[in-house]
């Protein structure tokens, strides 16, 4: 019997023999391939700096995707020029999200303009007026909290008569005002509320805690893309029974938001969105370049940076988990900007805090824009663009205004 000849596979071993030049041949591009960091983390030791943590652990998967929002956000986004835009959806106001990382990234000026669901904003209420929300249990029986007066956002609870049923009836009081009797957009109805939830706050003895009360007094617009969608819209139906005269027109949201991201590019600068989660919020904020582009006929190339923070896959064809290459092909993302696009599977109420301390020590305060008062002047640029850009006249037959 002839022993078994060894079997001629090639081992990764044999390419040791191989000289220099013929390594080089054979791979053209390895060297490029292989330019990134070593995967060669030091020892945690408990001293570091969060920060720090983050530039130096965070090397693979979703943590480097994580560190790469962080660098995203503060090495690019918040550079002078770029107006930011933040949409927000999943329960993160409940979860506290408002007090700890969204109130100070709009005090620093890292946020400058924003699409919630109305939830968000709703529940951003029972802290400006004191309100407490806790943490308890998802294992709780439910049956057991509706018959102790309690609502469960996962493992968050809240009282219903004495926090839900009890911020309703404040917001009722105020829904009827005088400044509300009117047609308006959500940014004003947002903002109007924002006023009180600012005065609530002062009273209370608390601040910032209330992401309203902290946008209207940096004059951060905040829009809702579903203003039924909400117990802020189930009130405004409420008072409307009782012929309150308030009325929210989202083509007024569609238009300012619009406008916001056109004047962003207009103005020599770049436009920027951060996207919490997917929802109707995100599609609200990325619409407003097909807007421009599909609707007004206005030319233009998409957003300068993406950045999404979600646990919803593409593969459904939802809107929550669709990648930014798939808003390319609408013209949401600009093409030529996809390296600077990055997409993070993991929860808000684990990243935000993390980019929002990232962010917070790693770059100063930025000047507030106060795009809740340009909202004429950037409405009136958008309006002028469109006529400029198609050859129409108002509906009446007349010549549009322009000046
Ligand atoms: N009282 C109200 O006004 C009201 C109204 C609607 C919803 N809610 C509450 O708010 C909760 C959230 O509702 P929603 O309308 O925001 O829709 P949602 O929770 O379905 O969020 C939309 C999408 O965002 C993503 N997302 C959500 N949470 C995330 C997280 N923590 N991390 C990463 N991605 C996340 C998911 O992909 C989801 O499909 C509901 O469970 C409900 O309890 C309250």
């Amino acid at each position: 019997m002839h022993a078994k000849p060894a079997r001629k596979s090639r081992y990764r071993e044999d390419l040791s023999e191989t000289p220099d030049w013929m390594k080089k041949k054979k791979c053209p591009h390895r060297d490029q391939y292989m330019s990134g960091q070593r995967i060669l983390p030091k020892n945690i030791c408990g001293k570091e700096k969060l920060a720090d943590l983050v530039d130096a652990t965070f090397l693979a998967y979703n943590g480097a995707r994580l560190n790469e929002s962080c660098q995203l956000f503060t090495g690019k986004m918040l550079e002078a020029d770029v107006t930011v835009g933040m949409s927000l959806s999943g329960a993160l106001t409940p979860a506290g999200m408002g007090c700890s990382s969204i109130v100070p990234l709009i005090k620093a000026g890292f946020v400058d303009w924003i699409v919630a669901t109305g939830a968000n904003l709703y529940h951003d209420m029972h802290f400006a007026l004191n309100y407490p929300v806790r943490v308890g249990s998802f294992k709780f029986d439910d049956t057991a909290l509706r018959e102790n007066d309690i609502v469960r956002v996962y493992d968050v609870l809240m009282g219903y008569s004495d926090c839900l049923m009890a911020t309703d009836e404040i917001l009722r009081e105020i829904l009827v005002q005088p400044e509300f009797q009117k047609e308006m957009g959500t940014a004003e109805l947002h903002y109007l509320i924002g006023k009180y939830c600012a005065e609530w706050e002062r009273k209370a003895g608390l601040k910032d805690v209330s992401v309203l009360a902290a946008a209207y007094r940096a004059g951060v617009p905040c829009y809702t893309s579903s203003p039924g969608d909400s117990t802020i819209g189930m009130n405004v139906a409420g008072v409307e029974l009782r012929g309150n005269k308030l009325r929210l027109n989202p083509a007024v949201d569609v238009n300012e938001t619009t406008a916001i991201v056109l004047a962003a590019k207009r103005g020599g600068g770049k436009s920027a969105v951060v996207l919490w989660g997917g929802g109707s919020p995100k599609n609200f904020m990325l619409q407003t370049e097909p807007q421009i582009q599909e609707v007004l006929r206005i030319k233009e190339y998409g957003q300068d940076y993406f950045l999404q923070v979600t646990d919803a896959r593409p593969d459904t064809g939802g809107l929550s988990g669709a990648t930014p290459s798939e808003a390319v092909s609408w013209g949401k993302v600009d093409p030529d900007r996809l390296p600077d696009a990055v997409v993070c599977y993991t929860d808000t109420t684990i990243a935000m805090p993390i980019l929002t301390h990232y962010a917070l020590s790693r770059h100063k305060p930025r000047k507030l824009r106060r795009l809740y008062d340009q909202r004429a002047r950037v409405m009136k640029a958008l309006t002028k663009e469109y006529f400029t850009h198609n050859k129409v006249r108002m509906l009446d037959g007349s010549k549009p205004v322009l000046d």
